[in-house]
C-alpha cells in the first residue's frame, strides 16, 4: 500500500473520506461535500444512528454531484479531544473497511480538528502510520491465489492544512512501522526456519542501517561461564546463539552508559524433559516474542536514526526433550556465579535471560535496562490480552514505561516485588532453584524475582509479554497473529527520556 499527502481538496475519483465531530457537527470538508450533493450526507445521517462518536461508521455509494465513488463520513468524537491513537485507529479502520468494500484509493481530508493535543501534520501522519501498521499481511507460505482476499485497497492519500509537514513526519513513523513489521515476521515464522543461527542471521540485516552486530556462538558463550543459557539449549540439535546489536545514536552524549534492551528468544519451547501437553503446542513458535521486539525496536530506532546510544541483546534457544537434554534436579552454574537447581525444565526463559542480563550490565554497565519476554503462562491469567506484567526495582523507571504505554496504546500494568516472594527462588542445594516453592500461585512475580538476581542493582525492568505477543482476534491497527508488541512502545520510551531536546 502507498502513502501520499496533499494539502486540502476534493478528489476526482476513488473514495473520499471525511470526519463528523461529536454531536454530529460536520468538519468543513464534509459540509461542503453536503452542499454540492444537495444534502445527502445530512439526509444519510438523519436516517442512522451515527452521532459522530470515536468509531462511528457510514458509508455513502455513487453520490450524485460528486467526481467521487463514495464518500465516508467516519467519527471522530469531540474535535478538542483527538488523540495520535485515535487518529491510527481510524486510518486501521479505513484500511479494513476498504477492503472488503473493494475500493481502490481513498482521500481522506482530515479538517475541523478543535483545540486537541495533535498537530495537524502529526494528526495527517498518524492516520497513515495506522492504516500501514493495519494493512500488514504475511503470505510467505501461500502458493495459491486467493482472489477474493487480496487486498484491493492500494493508495491512500491524506489531506491537510500541512502537507509538508505530514510527509516529514511520516518518514520516522514509517520506520518505526518497519520495526513492528519485522518483530510480527519473525514472531509468525515457523520453528523450522526459525532458530537461534537463522534468527541471529536475520539481525544482522540491520547492519544496513548502521547497527553494530556481534554472534556469539556456544563455544564463546562456554568460555564466558554461560551454563544457565546453555543448559536450556543442550537437548536442541540446533546450537545456541546470542546476539549483540548496538545503535550508536548520540556518539558525543555525555554519559557513555547505554540504555539496553534483552530479549528471551526460545525459538521453540516443547518444555524439554518437562514436557508440554500437546494442544496449543505449536503456539510455542512465538516464544522468541522478547527477542523479537528487541529487534524490531533497533530496527526502528536505527530507521529512524534515534539520538540514544541503545544495546540489544537477545538469547536464542530451542527447548527440546532429547537424550542430551537437561532434567529435572540437574544443577547449572550460571555467568553470574549463581548455581541453579533446574527443578521444571519447561521455566527455561528465566535461565536464559539470568546469563543475558548478566552478561548485558557485566559488559555495558547500562543506565538502565529492560527486558521482554514470554515469560509466564500465570501473567495471562492475571492480565490477560490487554496489558503485559511490569516488573522492576525503580519506581522512576516504571513510571516512565508505564506512561509511554498509554501515549502508544500498548498496555503495561505493574506488578508488585518484594523479599517474601524472592525467598520462593531459595533452593536447598544450590544458590536458587528455577520455580518457585508456592506452587501455583504468584508465577510471574517469582519469575521476575528469579530474573532481578540477575541484574546487580541497575535500575531494571522486566515486561513479561506473554499475553501480547500473539492475538487471536483483529484489532483496528493489529491484524491477528503476531502483534510486534512493545516496538511502539520502547520507541516512545526511548524518544521522550533518551533523546534529549
Ligand atoms: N513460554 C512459556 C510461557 C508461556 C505460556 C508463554 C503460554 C505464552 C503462553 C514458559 O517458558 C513456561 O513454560 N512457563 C511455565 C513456568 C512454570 C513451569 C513455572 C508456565 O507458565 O507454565
Ligand atoms: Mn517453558
Ligand atoms: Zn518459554
Amino acid at each position: 500500500m502507498k502513502f501520499a499527502f496533499s494539502e486540502i481538496s476534493l478528489p476526482k475519483r476513488g473514495s473520499l473520506a471525511v470526519p463528523i465531530y461529536a454531536d454530529v457537527s460536520f468538519s468543513p470538508t464534509a459540509k461542503e461535500v453536503d452542499e454540492l450533493t444537495g444534502g445527502v450526507l445530512s439526509r444519510a445521517l438523519e436516517t442512522s444512528r451515527f452521532k459522530g462518536k470515536k468509531g462511528d461508521y457510514l458509508e455513502i455509494l455513487a453520490p450524485a454531484g460528486l467526481d467521487v465513488s463514495r464518500v465516508i463520513l467516519f467519527g471522530m468524537g469531540d474535535a478538542d479531544e483527538v488523540s495520535q491513537i485515535g487518529l491510527e485507529n481510524l486510518g486501521g479502520t479505513l484500511v479494513r473497511k476498504l477492503n472488503s468494500a473493494g475500493a481502490r484509493n481513498v482521500t481522506v481530508i482530515l479538517d475541523g480538528l478543535g483545540d486537541c493535543d495533535v498537530k495537524d501534520s502529526d494528526a495527517a501522519a498518524r492516520v497513515a502510520f495506522g492504516a500501514k501498521l493495519c494493512a500488514f499481511r504475511f503470505t510467505k507460505y501461500k502458493t495459491e491465489d486467493e482472489a477474493d482476499s487480496e487486498p484491493s485497497l492500494l493508495r491512500m492519500t491524506v489531506a491537510s492544512k500541512s502537507s509538508s509537514g505530514a510527509r516529514k513526519a511520516f518518514v520516522d513513523l514509517e520506520a518505526v512501522a518497519e520495526g513492528v513489521f519485522m518483530t510480527r515476521e519473525l514472531v509468525t515464522e515457523p520453528a523450522n526456519t526459525l532458530y537461534p543461527e537463522s534468527f541471529a542471521e536475520r539481525c544482522r540485516e540491520l547492519t544496513s542501517l548502521g547497527v553494530d552486530v556481534e554472534i556469539l556462538d556456544e563455544e564463546k558463550m562456554k568460555r564466558l561461564g554461560m551454563g544457565a543459557l546453555l543448559g536450556v539449549g543442550q537437548g536442541s540439535r540446533r546450537e545456541s546463539r546470542m546476539v549483540v546489536m548496538r545503535w550508536n545514536g548520540a556518539p558525543n552524549k555525555k554519559n557513555k552508559n547505554p540504555i539496553a534492551f534483552v530479549g528471551k528468544g526460545v525459538c521453540f519451547d516443547t518444555g524439554g524433559i518437562s514436557l508440554k501437553p500437546g494442544p496449543g503446542m505449536e503456539e510455542m513458535k512465538w516464544d522468541m516474542g522478547g527477542a523479537g521486539t528487541v529487534t524490531g525496536l533497533m530496527k526502528a530506532l536505527a530507521g529512524r536514526k534515534a539520538k540514544a546510544n541503545v544495546i540489544g541483546v537477545i538469547g536464542l534457544v530451542e527447548n527440546m526433550p532429547d537424550g542430551n537434554a537437561q532434567r529435572p534436579g540437574d544443577i547449572v552454574t550460571s555467568m553470574s556465579g549463581q548455581t541453579i537447581e533446574i527443578l521444571n525444565t519447561d521455566a527455561e526463559g528465566r535461565l536464559v535471560l539470568a546469563d543475558a542480563l548478566w552478561y548485558t550490565q557485566d559488559r555495558f554497565q547500562p543506565e538502565i535496562m529492560i527486558d521482554l519476554a514470554t515469560l509466564t503462562g500465570a501473567i495471562i491469567i492475571s492480565l490477560g490480552h490487554e496489558n503485559a506484567g511490569l516488573f522492576s526495582n525503580n519506581d522512576d523507571l516504571a513510571d516512565q514505561i508505564f506512561s509511554a504505554g498509554e501515549e502508544v496504546g500498548e498496555g503495561v500494568w505493574r506488578m508488585p516485588m518484594s523479599k517474601e516472594y524472592a525467598k520462593q527462588t531459595k533452593s536447598p542445594i544450590a544458590d536458587l532453584q528455577n520455580i518457585g516453592t508456592g506452587g501455583r500461585g504468584a508465577g510471574s512475580i517469582v519469575a521476575a524475582e528469579f530474573l532481578q538476581k540477575f541484574v546487580n542493582d541497575v535500575p531494571w525492568a522486566h515486561l513479561d509479554i506473554a499475553g501480547m505477543a500473539w492475538s487471536k482476534k483483529d484489532t483496528a491497527t493489529v491484524p491477528k497473529g503476531g502483534t510486534g508488541y512493545g516496538v511502539r512502545l520502547l520507541d516512545r520510551f526511548v524518544k521522550k527520556n533518551y533523546e534529549g531536546k
